[in-house]
C-alpha cells in the first residue's frame, strides 16, 4: 500500500478522466490520496471531491501566490470546511520568495495565521516553501507551539541542514518526483542521509512528473516510481519504503 500525500486532483488537467486516474492509482496500490487546495475556491473543490470518492482526502488552505484573498471571512470559511471528516490538514500554506510573489512580510503574516488555524482545528500543516527555507525554519522555531499536530514540508527541495531542522520541529520530509530527476544530485544525497522514518511520498500532480515521465502529465499512479527511486537511494526494498512511508502518513494525517 502506498499513499500520495499531495496531489491536485481537481486540476483541469484531470477534468475529463479523473475516475480513470483514481482507478489506475488503486491498481498501482496507491490506496489513499490527499487532494490539496491552494486558495479558498480550490479548497472547497478539494473537500467536495474528497466527499465523493473513497480513499480521497482533502487539505484546505491559501498558498503564497493567493494570500491577498485571505481575510477573517475566508479564515472562518476554511475553519468551517475542516469540520468535514475527510479534511486531514491545513495546506498548502507557506512562503515563496520568487519574483512576482506578494511581499514577504505579508506572506509571513498569512502563513502564521494559517498555522494558528491548524493548531486551533487540531490538524497538521502541509507546507509549501520555495527559496525561503531560512525564514521558514526561523518562523517555525519561533512558533513551535503551533505545530502540535505536526506537518510536512511538501515537495521538499532544501538542504540536509534544513531537513534536519525541520525534523527536529516534528515535520516530515515529503518526497516527490523531483527526487528522481537526473540533475537532482544534492537532493538525492540529502535523502540518502535522512531516515526513512521521517519521510512521506507525494506526486504534486499534475505537476513534476518523475523520471522517465518528466515533463508529462503527472498522476498518483506514479507514486511507485518515486518509491522505487527512494528505495534505491536508501538501499532498502520498495516494500520497506511503502510500509514506512504509509505508516508515517497514517500517523500524521489520521485518515478516517
Ligand atoms: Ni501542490
Amino acid at each position: 500500500m502506498l499513499i500520495d500525500t499531495h496531489a491536485h486532483l481537481t486540476d483541469k488537467a484531470f477534468a475529463d478522466n479523473v475516475q480513470e486516474i483514481i482507478a489506475k492509482a488503486k491498481e498501482c496500490t496507491v490506496t489513499k490520496i490527499i487532494t490539496s487546495g491552494f486558495d479558498y475556491d480550490s479548497s472547497v473543490e478539494a473537500v467536495e471531491f474528497a466527499k465523493k470518492y473513497q480513499g480521497i482526502y482533502a487539505s484546505v488552505g491559501v498558498y503564497p501566490e493567493n494570500i491577498y484573498e485571505y481575510n477573517d471571512e475566508i479564515e472562518h470559511k476554511l475553519e468551517a470546511l475542516t469540520k468535514n471528516s475527510k479534511v486531514v490538514a491545513i495546506g498548502e500554506i507557506g512562503l515563496q520568495y520568487t519574483e512576482d510573489m506578494p511581499e514577504r512580510e505579508k506572506q509571513k503574516e498569512i502563513f502564521l495565521r494559517q498555522l494558528s488555524l491548524a493548531s486551533r482545528c487540531k490538524l497538521p500543516v502541509v507546507i509549501h516553501c520555495r527559496d525561503a527555507y531560512g525564514d521558514m525554519i526561523e518562523l517555525l522555531k519561533k512558533n513551535k507551539s503551533l505545530l502540535s499536530q505536526g506537518g510536512t514540508l511538501h515537495c521538499f527541495g532544501g538542504s540536509y541542514e534544513i531537513a534536519k531542522e525541520a525534523i527536529k520541529l516534528g515535520l516530515y520530509i515529503s518526497v516527490g518526483g523531483v527526487s528522481t530527476f537526473k540533475n537532482a544530485i544534492n537532493l538525492k544525497e540529502t535523502l540518502t542521509k535522512l531516515p526513512l522514518e521521517n519521510m512521506i511520498l507525494e506526486t504534486d500532480c499534475p505537476y513534476l512528473a518523475p523520471h522517465p515521465y518528466r515533463g508529462k502529465l503527472n498522476m498518483p499512479s506514479y507514486i511507485p516510481t518515486i518509491a522505487e527511486n527512494l528505495a534505491k537511494l536508501k538501499d532498502v526494498s520498495v516494500e520497506e519504503v511503502a510500509k514506512v512511508t504509509s505508516y508515517n502518513a497514517e500517523k500524521l494525517f489520521k485518515f478516517k
